[in-house]
């Protein structure tokens, strides 16, 4: 197995490299890709950490060598937050980045399976599938935004809400990855009520929990170490998956007749990727209003990603 991480020598890049050195099976191979000169130090770093698998730091000018036959790409490369900015404000510095990144993968490792962490999400993944299809290798089985993130703080946040051991919480999370487009389904955790007061505080705040950290940080950032924790969570879902295990998770996908064209399903993963997207199930009427309600945002986010590569 091996698993290229694209902005390695980031906030989240850094933590997310760390886990994976400590959590991909034995003998995978790490190849860690970043602009920064700091990457190959970072690379030497990890490998100091005994544990079987093999790190490798590549620079601005070695895309290739570190997506050459990789199974899996994951990308948090790209310009985070900063208060007062909202996601789509990255739209213009990051759309350049994620498309070089994307003909990199079309080149080198074209069958891999890509997950997209860099904001805004709605619209570089879209970005990916433009790519991908003008060089006629889209499957949309194998591109992901990573929307875990917002499923952690779900599972954190009723957890800490209700009392509960949060290693028993589980909360759906559908629709995009920013302010109203991210929807926690609370009337689905199981084993939980919440009151419609409960549920009118805590849908904005795991929709705001973004800038929470945003704005706790200063200017020094956005989440880095629990993205870093979710993507390694998302990463060793996708590798489950493709040896066979059978393993539902949440992302933000491509969908044939949904409510948008990509929309934050669970999906059941497997050795092709996605599987199967599977139903979010019934909704109450708080979720489906709001659901509805973020459409016009989430379209044109998305709509925003496909005109970049064909507008
Ligand atoms: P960071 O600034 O700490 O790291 C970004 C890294 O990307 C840097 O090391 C930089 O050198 C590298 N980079 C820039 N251009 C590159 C290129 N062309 N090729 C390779 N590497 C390149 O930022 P961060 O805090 O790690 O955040 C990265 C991205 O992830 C941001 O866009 C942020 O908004 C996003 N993010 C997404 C989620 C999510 O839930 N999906 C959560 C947190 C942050
Ligand atoms: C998050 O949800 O923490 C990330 O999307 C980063 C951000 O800009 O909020």
């Amino acid at each position: 197995m091996k698993v290229a991480v694209l902005g390695a020598a980031g906030g989240i890049g850094q933590a997310l490299s760390l886990l994976l050195k400590t959590q991909l099976p034995a003998g995978s191979d790490l190849a860690l890709y970043d602009v920064a000169p700091v990457v190959p130090g970072v690379a030497v770093d990890l490998s100091h950490i005994p544990t079987a698998v093999n790190v490798k730091g590549y620079g601005a000018d070695d895309l290739a060598s570190a997506l050459d036959s990789a199974d899996i790409v994951i990308i948090p490369a790209g310009m985070p937050r900063k208060p007062g900015m909202d996601r789509a404000d990255l739209f213009n510095v990051n759309a350049g980045i994620i498309k070089t990144l994307a003909e990199g993968i079309v080149a080198n490792c074209p069958k891999a399976l890509v997950g997209v962490i860099t904001n805004p999400v709605n619209g570089t993944v879209p970005i990916v599938a433009e790519v991908f299809k003008k060089a006629g290798t889209y499957d949309a089985n194998r591109v992901f935004g990573v929307t875990t993130l917002d499923v952690i703080r779900s599972e954190a946040f009723v957890a800490e809400l209700k009392g509960l051991d949060v290693a028993n919480v589980k909360v759906p999370v559908i629709g995009g990855h920013s302010g109203t487009t991210i929807l926690p389904l609370l009337s689905q955790v199981e084993g939980v009520t919440f009151t419609d007061e409960e549920v009118a505080a805590l849908t904005p705040r795991i929709q705001n929990a973004g800038t929470e950290v945003v704005n706790a940080k200063a200017g020094g950032g956005s989440a880095t170490l629990s993205m870093g924790a979710a993507a390694a969570r998302f990463t060793m879902s996708l590798i489950k998956g493709l040896q066979g295990e059978d393993v539902v998770d949440y992302a933000y996908v491509n969908v044939e007749n949904g409510d948008a064209e990509y929309f934050a399903h669970p999906v059941r993963l497997g050795k092709n990727g996605v599987e199967e997207i599977l139903s979010y199930g019934e909704l109450s009427a708080f979720e489906q209003k709001a659901k509805e309600d973020m459409l016009e945002t989430l379209n044109k986010d998305i709509q925003e990603g496909i005109d970049f590569i064909n507008g």
